[in-house]
Order: C-alpha cells, then sequence, then structure tokens
C-alpha cells in the first residue's frame, strides 16, 4: 500500500497564514452533529454566507438526528451545489444521485456513509436565471476548515473518502493529483486512511457519452477498493 507523508502541517491550509480569517470562533466547543449543525448556519468565517441560502452540513442518511453517529466512511466533496443549497442537505441533486448509484454497484451500503463537503456554502455567479457552481478559492476553504476538522474529530470514520480535487488536495496537500494517485489508500498522519477519486460532478460534466461511461467506470472501481479496504480493517479488527 503506498504511503503518503503528506502531513497534517504540510498541507496547503494549514500552509495558509493562520492568522488569516476562518470558521475556527464559529465552531462550538461541544462536537455533537446536531450541535455543529445549528451553528455552521451562525458561520461569519468567509463572505460566501451572504450568498447562500443555507449552510449544508453532512449528514448520514438513516441516523440524522444521532450525536455522535458510527460511521464507516465519510465521503468529503467540494461544496453544496444548487439543489443542495436549497435543500439544505448534502448530494441530494444530480450529483448524489449518480454517487448512490455508484455506491450501490461498489456495494457500499449508503447508510452508512456520512457525506459532507469541503466547503459548507454553495459559490455561484449568475448566467441568467441560473446559478452556475464556482469553485471556491483557497482562502474559503481555509476558512471552513474548523468544521470539517470538527466533523472528522466527532465521527471519527474509518475510512475517508475524498470526491475530486478540492476535498483531496485540502487533506493529501495541493501537489496531489487524482490522476496519478485515485482509488489508492494513502495514508496521513492525523486522518484515517484516504481513498481520493473522481468528484460525480465531474463525470456528469463529462464532455463526450464515452468518456462519461471511462469515468463513471473509475469512480465504481475507486469505491470497489475502498469496500474492500474497509472490510479488510473490519475483519482485522472483529479476529482475536
Ligand atoms: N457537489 C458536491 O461537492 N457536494 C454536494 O453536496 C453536491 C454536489
Amino acid at each position: 500500500m503506498p504511503t503518503r507523508r503528506a502531513t497534517y502541517f504540510r498541507s496547503v491550509f494549514t500552509m495558509t497564514a493562520r492568522t488569516k480569517e476562518d470558521a475556527a470562533i464559529y465552531v462550538p466547543a461541544e462536537r455533537t452533529l446536531s450541535v455543529l449543525r445549528d451553528a455552521v448556519q451562525k458561520c461569519r468565517g468567509c463572505d460566501l454566507y451572504r450568498y447562500a441560502t443555507q449552510a449544508v452540513f453532512g449528514e448520514l442518511e438513516t441516523e440524522r438526528n444521532a450525536a455522535k453517529p458510527k460511521v464507516s466512511i465519510m465521503m468529503i466533496g467540494e461544496q453544496p451545489g444548487d439543489t443542495e443549497d436549497k435543500e439544505g442537505r448534502p448530494f441530494v441533486g444530480p450529483a448524489g444521485r449518480l454517487l448512490d448509484q455508484c455506491l450501490e454497484e461498489a456495494g457500499i451500503d449508503r447508510r452508512n456513509v456520512y457525506v459532507t463537503n469541503t466547503v459548507k456554502h454553495f459559490k455561484w455567479e449568475a448566467r441568467g436565471k441560473l446559478r452556475i457552481h464556482k469553485k471556491p478559492n483557497m482562502q474559503e476553504i481555509h476558512a471552513c476548515r474548523p468544521w470539517l476538522e470538527a466533523e472528522l474529530e466527532t465521527l471519527k470514520p474509518r475510512l475517508i473518502v475524498c470526491l475530486g480535487a478540492v476535498a483531496a488536495q485540502s487533506l493529501l496537500g495541493s501537489d496531489f493529483k487524482i490522476t496519478q494517485a485515485r482509488g489508492k489508500v494513502q495514508q496521513v498522519e492525523g486522518f484515517a486512511p484516504i481513498i481520493a477519486t473522481l468528484h460525480p460532478s465531474a463525470i456528469l460534466r463529462a464532455r463526450t457519452d464515452e468518456d462519461r461511461h471511462r469515468d463513471r467506470h473509475i469512480l465504481v472501481v475507486d469505491l470497489s477498493v475502498a469496500a474492500r479496504y474497509l472490510s479488510r480493517i473490519k475483519n482485522r479488527t472483529a479476529s482475536p
């Protein structure tokens, strides 16, 4: 298994000066999902809250109200999309539906997967009547980091799956390339094992059907790696 010595402290976001504004002062000391979920609505750690309908915190489909639910996998996307922004829940739009199908094909029980995003507010630009996704910048990603850390600390997932470059680079460093290292288990000090793969939105945006089929297959393959890895670590901890 390849190991990657990208430590927490080497991460691009901690290299960004800590003096910059971030969400830390809005994150409550009490680490339960419901407390965090309420508090994130008051976050002013960056300006994105001004243009979003609401903050979208992570969730576990079947245990939305549990304080510290048991989580096997935490999946981290980029930021909520238009549908997620309106509904206040992560991965409930087209990308979420594709993710659900791929999880099923990979044999991962969606009920044990906590889904969240690197950035909790939708960043967009107007194109006519449409709100078009705009990639968050480094400062916004850095600002939102305390919420992601709070989720990781509260849930202690056994495996982290980063969907797309924004999530992957936030945990694995800015030089991490999905195309080169996707689908491989990465060990980073201070985190559960991490597997990075394609973002379902990128698959939906593929230019040709051929590209879309190929990328969808890649996502299923990488999620299958995650499923096998998880069952191996579960078996290891279960055996005497
Ligand atoms: N894309 C993401 O990264 N996250 C969502 O919640 C929806 C789309």
